[in-house]
């Protein structure tokens, strides 16, 4: 259950069907060093499935950018241990980013086996549309790995669709939200 009262915007606390507690809160460059240190316990399967290529690590100067979301066009949330940015590890970091001059979004999720299976990826997708809509996206989508079944089930049970590819192996998946 979220609480959202007396917390900043895009701020929640959420209990897992497990019991630990994570605070969902926008991304911050404090967040740059547990980001490339909670890297290496990533299966190299979910690597690839959010980065699509293997990455052994996670590049001083991509977890510089993935923590500095322009806030003209870009937007990335965090489920996080409740403690200080910086001290806290990150069990999961879900961005949009819209093109320049468009209304087009394009996200990317990885929710860690360690939190996996519990309802984060379904709660910060729905944020991801809720914060795409305020922006007056009109389109949101995503290239997912065709034997990604979990994210191709959980983008088509909020209503993505999939679209031709012209990726071998890969498939768009796009949401309209006019
Ligand atoms: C795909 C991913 C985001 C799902 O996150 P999650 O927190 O485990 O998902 P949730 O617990 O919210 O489950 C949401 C839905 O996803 C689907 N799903 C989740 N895990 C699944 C699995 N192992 N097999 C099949 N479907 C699965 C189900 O439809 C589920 O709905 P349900 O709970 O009503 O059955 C997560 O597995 C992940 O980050 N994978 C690696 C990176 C990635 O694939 N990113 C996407 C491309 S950018």
């Amino acid at each position: 259950m979220a609480e959202r009262n007396r917390m900043p915007p895009w701020h929640e606390r959420l209990r897992l069907r497990n019991g630990r507690e994570v605070q969902i809160r926008p991304i911050r460059p404090e967040d740059a060093e547990p980001l490339r240190a909670g890297f290496g316990l990533l299966r190299p399967e979910e690597i690839r499935q959010r980065f699509l290529q293997p990455l052994r690590e996670l590049p001083p100067e991509l977890a510089r950018r993935l923590t500095h979301p322009n806030p003209r066009n870009e937007f990335a949330l965090v489920a996080a241990e409740p403690l200080p940015p910086g001290e806290a590890l990150i069990g999961a970091v879900a961005r949009v980013s819209v093109a320049q001059d468009t209304r087009e979004g394009e996200f990317a999720i990885l929710v860690s086996h360690f939190v996996a299976g519990m309802g984060l990826g379904r709660h910060l997708m729905r944020r991801l549309v809720r914060w795409s809509r305020g922006r007056r996206v009109e389109r949101l989508h995503g290239d997912v790995l065709l034997d990604n079944t979990a994210m191709l089930a959980l983008a088509e049970s909020l209503g993505f669709r999939r679209q031709r590819s012209d990726s071998p192996g890969l498939a768009r998946i796009a949401l309209e939200l006019r």
